[in-house]
C-alpha cells in the first residue's frame, strides 16, 4: 500500500491550501470558464475551485486510483455538481490531450497538483508509472534539459501543460517542487513557449504535508511577452515578490536585476576549475590519523608507504570558518586519468598488498567508468592536483567562501570531489585570488547566478562564468593580477 502511494507520488492537497491557491487565483482576476485537473486525487482542488468560480462552465478530473475517482464523485454528488463536474478514472500516460484541450471553452484553468516521485524512485520500486518512451522524447531537448538519468514525473506532465496554455487564453497553477518549476521554465523559455507571466510561490510543505520538500505553487499565464521573467514571492501572502528569475544565453538566472549589474564580468577565465579527486570507496581510500596511526573506514590500522599518501580536505573542512590543519590522508594511486597503476606493486609494495586486499570493495564501485579502467583506477586527478597552493570552495554548502588550502609536510593538500578548485605554485597567487573571489562583486556576480535550493548549488560550470581579469580590473587590482599571476 505504501507502495503504491510512493508510486504515484500521492500527496493530497488539504482543503485548507487548496482553498488558498483559488482564492490566490481569483486575486489575479483570472476567472475561468473552464477548469481541468488532470491528476485529481480525491478531488480536493474541485470541490474549492466550485466555490470560488461560479461561473465556470465545466470541470474536468482526472485520476488513476479508482477509490480516489469513486471519492471525489461522491463529494461532487453531495454538492449537486455532476452536471458542472465530470470525473473520470485514467492514466496521464494515455489521455488523449489534445482532444480533451481542444474542446475546452476558453479562458481555461490547469489546476492541480501532480505526483511527487522521480523516474529513478520508479525504478528502485519496479513501479511502470511512467510516459510511454515514444511519447516521451517527443518534446525536443527534452532529455538535454532533465538529464535522462533522473527527473520528476511532475516535470513532464507539467511541460505537457504548458504547451498547452502556450499561447491560449489559459492559465496553470500548480503546486510542485522549485526545482521542477526551474527545469520547466528553462524548457519554455528555451523553446520560445508563449507564457504571458509566471510567478512562484513558496508553499510550507512541512505544515501542508508533513514533509519537508522544497515547493511552491507556480501560476503561469498563457499568451504573448517578450519578456522571460518569473517573479518569486516568499509566501503565498506577500504582495511583493523579493525576487525574479529570468532567463539569458541559455541559463536560467536567480535574481535577474543583480545579474544585469554584474554580467560585465562574465567571460572565459583564464583559469581553468576542477572538481577534486573522485574514488567512490572512502572506506579504503580515506585514512584517519589516530595518535599517529592511519586509519581506514573499516576501522583498521593501515601501514603502507607514503608515496602515494596525500593529505586532504573534503567540503565539511573546506566550508570551516577557519580551516583545521589536515586530519585525513587520501591514497592518490594515479597522477592522472588513465596512468598505469601496476607501478605501484614496484614502487610500493604494501600500498599495492593494502588495495589487492580490499580490492572486492574497489572492484565493485558503482559508476561504471571504474569498469573499463585500471585496477584501483581514480578521477579527476592530473597535474592540477599536485599544485602546492589552491584556492578552493565547497560545492555543497550554501555560502560563498573561498579558502586558500597550503601545503602541508611538504606535500600539497589533495580534495574530494564534492570540491572545486584553482591551482598555483606559490602562496602570493593563491592569496590574491583568493581574497578577489571573497569580494563582494565577486558575490554579488555569482550569487545572482546561484539557486540556493540545488543539492549543489555552487558548479564547475558556475565559477567557470566569472572573468578573473576582468574582475581584477574592476577591483582595480590589474597590476597585482598580470604582473604576480603565472598563466600558464
Ligand atoms: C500529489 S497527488 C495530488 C492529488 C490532487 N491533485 C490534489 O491536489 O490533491 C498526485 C495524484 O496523482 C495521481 N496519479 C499518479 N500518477 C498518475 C497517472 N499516471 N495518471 C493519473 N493520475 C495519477 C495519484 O493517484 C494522486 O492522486
Amino acid at each position: 500500500m505504501q507502495n503504491k502511494k510512493t508510486e504515484f507520488g500521492d500527496f493530497q492537497t488539504p482543503l485548507e491550501l487548496a482553498s488558498t491557491i483559488c482564492e490566490k487565483i481569483k486575486l489575479f482576476g483570472f476567472q475561468p470558464h473552464s477548469i481541468i485537473e488532470p491528476t485529481c486525487g480525491i478531488g480536493n482542488f474541485i470541490l474549492v475551485s466550485l466555490k470560488y468560480f461560479p461561473f465556470v462552465k465545466r470541470i474536468l478530473g482526472y485520476e488513476i486510483n479508482k477509490d480516489y475517482v469513486c471519492s471525489a464523485i461522491n463529494s461532487i454528488k453531495s454538492l449537486n455538481a455532476e452536471k458542472k463536474v465530470v470525473i473520470e478514472c485514467a492514466d496521464f500516460f494515455g489521455n488523449d490531450w489534445e482532444n480533451i484541450i481542444t474542446r475546452l471553452q476558453k479562458p481555461f484553468l490547469v489546476l492541480g497538483n501532480p505526483p511527487w516521485v522521480t523516474n529513478s524512485k520508479l525504478g528502485v520500486m519496479k513501479g511502470s508509472n511512467l510516459p510511454d518512451k515514444k511519447n516521451f522524447y517527443k518534446y525536443t531537448g527534452f532529455e538535454a534539459i532533465t538529464g535522462k538519468s533522473n527527473f520528476d514525473i511532475s516535470e513532464w506532465m507539467i511541460i505537457r501543460k504548458i504547451h498547452w496554455i502556450s499561447g491560449q487564453h489559459a492559465a496553470l497553477a500548480i503546486l510542485c517542487k522549485t526545482s521542477v518549476v526551474r527545469k520547466v521554465l528553462l524548457y519554455a523559455w528555451k523553446h520560445d513557449l508563449e507564457i504571458k507571466e509566471a510567478k512562484v510561490f513558496f508553499i510550507d510543505t512541512k505544515t501542508y504535508f508533513k514533509v519537508a520538500v522544497d515547493a511552491c505553487l507556480f501560476w503561469v499565464v498563457g499568451g504573448s511577452s517578450s519578456k522571460k521573467v518569473c517573479q518569486v514571492y516568499r509566501h503565498i501572502n506577500d504582495d511583493k515578490y523579493e525576487s525574479l528569475w529570468g532567463f539569458d544565453n541559455g541559463k536560467l538566472i536567480s535574481d535577474i536585476a543583480s545579474y544585469n549589474e554584474f554580467k560585465h564580468l562574465e567571460g572565459d577565465s583564464p583559469f581553468k576549475w576542477r572538481s577534486g579527486i573522485k574514488h567512490d570507496c572512502s572506506k579504503v581510500m580515506e585514512l584517519r590519523s589516530i595518535n599517529g596511526l592511519l586509519v581506514n573506514g573499516l576501522k583498521e590500522v593501515v601501514e603502507i608507504e607514503d608515496d602515494y599518501i596525500y593529505p586532504m580536505y573534503k567540503s565539511s573542512d573546506i566550508s570551516k570558518n577557519k580551516l583545521s590543519l589536515p586530519s585525513r590522508c587520501m591514497i592518490v594511486t594515479q597522477q592522472h586519468v588513465g596512468q598505469s597503476t601496476n607501478v605501484i606493486q614496484q614502487v610500493a609494495p604494501k600500498t599495492w598488498a593494502y588495495l589487492s586486499c580490499h580490492s572486492e570493495l574497489l572492484n565493485k564501485r558503482a559508476s561504471s567508468i571504474y569498469n573499463r579502467s585500471e585496477l584501483y583506477a581514480i578521477f579527476g586527478v592530473g597535474n592540477y592536483t599536485f599544485l602546492r597552493w589552491k584556492v578552493a570552495i565547497s560545492g555543497f554548502y550554501k555560502k560563498l567562501d573561498f579558502k586558500v588550502v597550503p601545503p602541508y609536510q611538504g606535500k600539497p593538500v589533495v580534495l574530494d570531489d564534492t570540491c572545486y578548485f584553482l591551482y598555483f605554485d606559490t602562496r602570493e597567487e593563491a592569496e590574491l585570488i583568493c581574497r578577489m573571489l571573497n569580494s563582494d562583486i565577486s558575490k554579488n556576480f555569482f550569487s545572482s547566478r546561484i539557486f540556493w535550493d540545488n543539492k549543489r548549488p555552487i558548479t564547475v560550470s558556475l565559477l567557470s562564468q566569472l572573468d578573473l581579469l576582468k574582475l581584477a580590473i574592476e577591483l582595480g587590482l590589474k597590476d597585482e593580477f598580470t604582473n604576480g599571476i603565472n598563466i600558464s
